[in-house]
């Protein structure tokens, strides 16, 4: 097989067999197809998209690049969730434990940041000494031992995916639909959980501008792996505004302390809700939705969630004593309130805009690798539809750098936009593709 020719196939828009696809990403994983031919075949693949089939063989072929993790010995039925990255996004921090205290294991492996996204692991490296690090023998002792594990993907997990999405951000190939079907499910289903709850979201600080995309990327991932035998349900978001008010790290490890104390902001514990009642009711815990919910809620009222949470940052090496009080997490120096300029109603924001503040506070990382602060960060006031008076608080930034929280306040206030008339509400979820519908 000579991989020209599939490139040229491929350009003119047809189907490449199993065998061609498999040789493809065997090929690159390996290192016997240069990046040359690589970058060239994503692109005819951006444009001229994959079949249902395809895509399937490609996603199981990045997922059989590397190690295919059995968890069959640890623990009866394991349960893992994924977001497509967003914006304030600190759900997993909540769920997680949550789902977990509720006696479902979760085992986890996150991501970091990159661009406008935020990252779980970062958010968890505020914590002094916590380790993301884990090798795939801790994340199973782990997992069998206190029934959760949020730790970063082991190295010989997916690897096809690791060399693909490098080559895919720095050759204007990352928002193409098989490829990222691809990229996450290969991970999901080599990280071995029986049920996956995907968090699909869309809006201005999401891969997926619009419904329909957002709707087609979803049902592309709850067939792959309800064909590779694993059950998955798919809730589409909104990521038109921050999900609840803080962006940053240590900021965003502080509000989901409060969440799993019972408070938070509505929008997130509700959303934490909806996510950990799917994960609970797709594994059988709960038999509705709605009563996969009221089990979320009651095991956050118990504390048991909270607990959980304590447990998991002891059992990787995190000080509980930070978390306990979270206000000795790391704190910027120069903290800004910035306020609204006239009257009016918000009717939109720029949520990537918004991230994209944060990393220019030094609270992200636009290079894969780049050290971050955990400190920085910016948190809203207002959602989108609610009355702003002049002068009334909109965000507050936390800077350590006079010249960058300059620069964040033009930023932070050029990604929201008013309306003289009222404006309604944004909602939370949109859709919800189950598989076997
Ligand atoms: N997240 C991933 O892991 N891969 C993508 O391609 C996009 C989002």
């Amino acid at each position: 097989m000579r991989m020209v020719e599939l490139i040229e196939k491929k350009r003119d828009g047809k189907a490449l067999s199993t065998e061609e696809v498999t040789f493809f990403i065997d090929g690159y994983a390996s290192g016997a197809l240069p990046d040359y031919q690589a970058a060239a075949f994503l692109m005819a693949v951006m444009w001229r998209g994959m079949s249902d089939r395809e895509t399937r063989d490609m996603t199981l072929a990045m997922a059989r690049s590397g190690e295919m993790l059995d968890l069959s010995d640890v623990a009866a039925f394991v349960v893992d969730k994924h977001s497509t990255g967003g914006v304030g996004d600190k759900v997993s921090l909540v769920v997680a434990p949550l789902v977990a205290a509720a006696g479902l294991p979760v085992g986890k492996m996150s991501g970091r940041g990159l661009g406008f996204s935020g990252g779980t692991l970062d958010k968890l490296e505020s914590i002094p000494g916590f380790r993301t690090d884990l090798s795939v023998a801790e994340f199973k002792a782990q997992l069998q031992d206190i029934g959760i594990v949020l730790t970063g993907q082991s190295a010989n997990l997916a690897p096809a995916d690791g060399k693909l999405y490098a080559l895919r951000d720095v050759t204007g190939t990352v928002p193409s639909l098989p490829l990222i079907v691809g990229s996450i499910m290969s991970k999901k289903i080599a990280a071995g959980a029986d049920a996956i709850v995907l968090d699909v979201k869309v809006g201005t600080g999401a891969f997926m501008r619009n419904l329909d995309d957002a709707r087609a990327l979803a049902e592309g991932m709850v067939r792959i792996g309800e064909e590779v035998g694993r059950k998955v349900t798919a809730q589409i978001s909104d990521m038109n505004q921050p999900l609840g008010w803080a962006v940053g790290n240590s900021i965003e490890v502080q509000e989901a302390i409060e969440t799993l104390h019972g408070g938070g902001p509505e929008d997130f514990r509700k959303h934490c809700e909806v996510i950990a009642g799917e994960m609970l009711h797709l594994s059988g815990h709960a038999a509705s939705l709605d009563m996969g919910i009221a089990l979320a809620q009651e095991t956050i009222a118990s504390g048991a969630a909270w607990e959980k949470f304590r447990q998991l940052i002891a059992a990787q090496g995190g000080d509980v004593a930070f978390v306990d009080a979270p206000d000795r997490l790391p704190t910027a120096r120069l903290v800004e309130v910035v306020r609204a300029p006239r009257a009016g109603y918000l009717a939109g924001t720029e949520a990537d805009a918004i991230g994209m503040t944060v990393v220019g506070l030094g609270g992200g990382r636009e290079k894969k690798g780049a050290p971050i602060d955990h400190a920085v960060g910016l948190r809203m006031h207002v959602k989108v539809g609610d009355r702003v008076e002049a002068d009334q608080p909109l965000f507050t930034l936390y800077a350590n750098d006079a010249a960058r929280r300059d620069e964040a306040i033009t930023r932070g206030l050029d990604a929201l936009h008013f309306s003289e008339h009222p404006v309604d509400p944004l909602p939370l979820f949109y859709e919800r593709i189950v598989s076997g519908t």
